[in-house]
């Protein structure tokens, strides 16, 4: 019989159990979209196209709308040393942000397409897109609405923090 008695939580604990919610809106076609969130798919998809991607061949575009109204489109960019290529996503953040430093970004939209089709099921931004994502939403202090788009379903989320509840950000840093 093994003695759990050291791993059990202690029964006096003040143990809160805490739960997040994440809210996201799910479409099942382009056309449920407003005209400025299906031209950006648009182009998100188009900028797919240029991605360079001979390792993975998997095409991802971003497209993001800034609140002067100009829209940025990046793809990924693979690297033979793999750990060195970037994200569509990171790709369009960081360019959006050196170009527009003080202008808020308040849409991304996200395509995917693998084998020359786009995917049926909306690839959610990594890990570490997630982590930038959401440095540029606090820095600019305007959500930033996510758009996945696939062809069998369309996923939209008010801000990056539907994501990333528990985010690292500068407040952690200050120890705040
Ligand atoms: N990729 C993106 O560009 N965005 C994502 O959200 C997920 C993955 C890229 C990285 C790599 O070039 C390829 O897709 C396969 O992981």
């Amino acid at each position: 019989m093994v003695d759990n008695t050291n791993i059990l939580p202690n029964p006096d604990s003040s143990m809160k159990k805490k739960e997040v919610k994440s809210t996201f809106y799910e479409y099942t076609s382009l056309s449920e979209l407003s005209q400025k969130q299906q031209q950006l798919v648009q182009e998100a998809s188009k900028a797919s196209s240029n991605a360079y991607v001979p390792y993975s061949k998997f095409h991802v575009g971003a497209a993001i709308l800034l609140e002067n109204g100009q829209i940025i489109c990046a793809n990924n960019q693979e690297n033979s040393a793999f750990p060195s290529g970037l994200c569509a996503e990171r790709t369009a953040v960081f360019y959006a942000n050196s170009q527009y430093p003080n202008t808020p970004i308040l849409t991304l939209a996200v395509t995917a397409e693998k084998d020359g089709s786009p995917v049926k099921y909306p690839i959610p931004p990594c890990g570490a897109c997630l982590q930038v994502l959401l440095e540029s939403e606090k820095r600019h202090q305007t959500p930033m609405e996510i758009i996945l788009y696939a062809t069998d379903k369309i996923y939209i989320a008010d801000s990056v923090e539907q994501f990333l509840p528990y985010g690292f950000t500068s407040l952690n840093l200050k120890g705040s």
